[in-house]
């Protein structure tokens, strides 16, 4: 086995065989989405986009006429190479026609939110779309409401009480599961839904503690639940009635939802937990710049990332428990790539990375992110990047949820099988396969976290292309490089 260290002339490689066969199933389900969180920013932003695209709506602005479209989802707006055709042109298709995936005119939506405000209401405060697009969306959005919720002022900022007006009566663990269970398999009847996702994004909560005894082992947690134990996130409840109900659940936001018990959970009932935080701007920007520069043999020593925003997520990012989650789940981004070059970085030497958000209403849903990179160059160089990123929060992650929604599903459809095995498997019940869209991915225990984005796009895109037979991307393209009288 290869190491990742960089240790001259010392490596062995013992290469090793493994055959597999895999298998997707090709009748794609009536999906359903539940969103905790659905009348926040970015669920009326996912609504009003999945409406929106669904009814092929356009609208007036100043700069013309716009339609609606999903430019930055990689499942409905990018591309994956086939390979190349006879006269050595690479040919690409729509990474959605690869295999059969999801429509996302077809998903049926549902959802939990501690503000009672029906989704045009919702839509309205949230501020994210032009007025014209608004108006066409209210007629279609006004009868949607959330479901009541948990709400439990210990776990998110004390400034969202006042929009706490619908929830679960119950503040009593094990009825609220009783009640978060009931709620999906209502939908689910209600809907004719063969399958549901459940998605987090409501507010950023703080961390919880790991108490040992508590919520280390899924037994322990289901036992805490029902004593009624008081440090359990309203996010970690949501997810155990989702596992206990088949429910593929996926954590939007930074906090450790995902205590050892409840991965332990979603691994004892084979149901696919997938998380945290989605990435959207600056964390996404930073995993392609970071990978770039230490892949260059340029050394960053100095990342600061700065960020102001005016939602309601950074007013709830303004307490400082809540922001520790951010900054936490923002922190080891840099991480893998750094250690990846050995020349560059001493064992444990780590570039000074600091994180600050602060809130500022008027930008409203127009986050700014501001980033200085300094890096050292050769002979005592020094080369700083500054960026300066608008990042419309909400309309850049509605299509990484979607995205997020769809391949989660699709991996509940691909199988595995060894020549040994004898029945087939499914991914781990960890899905790191969704790593690209997501800020601190989450792994199986023992396994790598990768955070380079063209690594992770590269590992969506082959195994996407593994599932049809297909090779992955060497990119060596020897057929330009060698005299063409060897590949006849
Ligand atoms: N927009 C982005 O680019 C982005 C990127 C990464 C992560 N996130 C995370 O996504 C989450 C949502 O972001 P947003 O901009 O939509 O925030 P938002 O504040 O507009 O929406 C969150 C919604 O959750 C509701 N809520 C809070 N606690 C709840 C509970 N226990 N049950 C049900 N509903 C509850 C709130 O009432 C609110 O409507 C945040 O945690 C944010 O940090 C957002």
């Amino acid at each position: 086995m290869m190491t990742s260290a960089y240790v001259a002339m010392t490596t062995r490689v013992i290469p090793r065989d493994v055959e597999l066969t895999i298998r997707t199933a090709r009748k794609v389900p009536k999906l359903g989405l539940m969103m905790v969180g659905w009348g926040g920013n970015n669920g009326t932003t996912v609504t009003a986009g999945l409406l929106a695209n669904k009814h092929n709506i356009s609208w007036e602005t100043k700069n013309g006429t716009k339609t609606a479209t999903w430019f930055g989802s990689i499942t409905q707006s990018s591309t994956i190479k086939l390979g190349l055709d006879v006269e050595g042109k690479e040919v690409y298709c729509p990474l959605s026609t690869i295999l059969p995936l999801v429509n996302p005119n077809d998903i049926v939506l549902d959802g939990w939110d501690i503000s009672s405000a029906d989704l045009a209401t919702a839509m309205k405060r949230a501020k994210v779309l032009d007025y014209n697009l608004q108006q066409k969306l209210i007629p279609m959005m006004k009868d949607l409401k959330p479901r009541p919720s948990i709400y439990w002022p210990d776990f998110i900022a004390a400034n969202q009480a006042d929009r706490a007006d619908n929830v679960i009566s119950s503040t009593n663990k094990k009825e609220c599961l009783e009640k978060l269970r009931s709620d999906i398999r209502d939908f689910k009847s209600k809907s004719g839904a063969e399958k549901i996702v459940i998605m987090w994004t409501a507010n950023t909560e703080r961390f919880c503690d790991i108490c040992p005894g508590k919520n280390d082992t899924a037994d322990n947690l289901l036992k805490a639940i029902d004593e009624d134990y008081s440090e359990i996130l309203p996010s970690t409840l949501f997810a155990v009635a989702s596992i206990l109900e088949e429910c593929v659940y996926l954590n939007g936001s930074p906090q450790n939802t995902f205590v050892p018990g409840c991965i332990e959970l979603a691994e004892r009932h084979n149901v696919f937990i997938g998380g945290d935080d989605f990435k959207s701007g600056q964390t996404k920007l930073k995993s392609v710049l970071v990978d770039f520069l230490v892949s260059a043999g340029i050394k960053p020593v100095s990342i600061v990332s700065y960020n102001h925003l005016g939602n309601n997520d950074g007013r709830n990012l303004s307490a400082p428990q809540q922001f520790k989650s951010k900054e936490i789940s923002k922190s080891n981004v840099v991480d893998d790539m750094v250690a990846s070059n050995s020349i560059l970085y001493k064992p444990n030497e780590k570039p000074d990375h600091c994180v600050v958000i602060k809130y500022v209403p008027y930008v409203g849903d127009s986050k700014r992110a501001l980033d200085e990179y300094i890096s050292e160059i050769c002979l005592g160089g020094i080369n700083t990047i500054s960026i300066h990123n608008t990042c419309e929060d909400s309309l850049l992650a509605s299509p990484i949820i979607l995205d997020l929604v769809i391949l989660a599903e699709l991996c509940t459809r691909i199988q595995f099988l060894s020549k040994d095995s004898k029945e087939p498997t499914n991914f781990n019940a960890v899905l790191s396969f969704l790593s690209y869209l997501l800020k601190a991915p989450l792994v199986p225990k023992g396994t790598p976290v990768i955070n380079s984005l063209f690594k992770q796009r590269a590992c969506i895109e082959n195994i996407m292309k593994a599932c049809v037979g297909l090779p992955p991307d060497h990119n060596m393209n020897l057929e330009h490089k060698l005299p063409k009288n060897l590949f006849q």
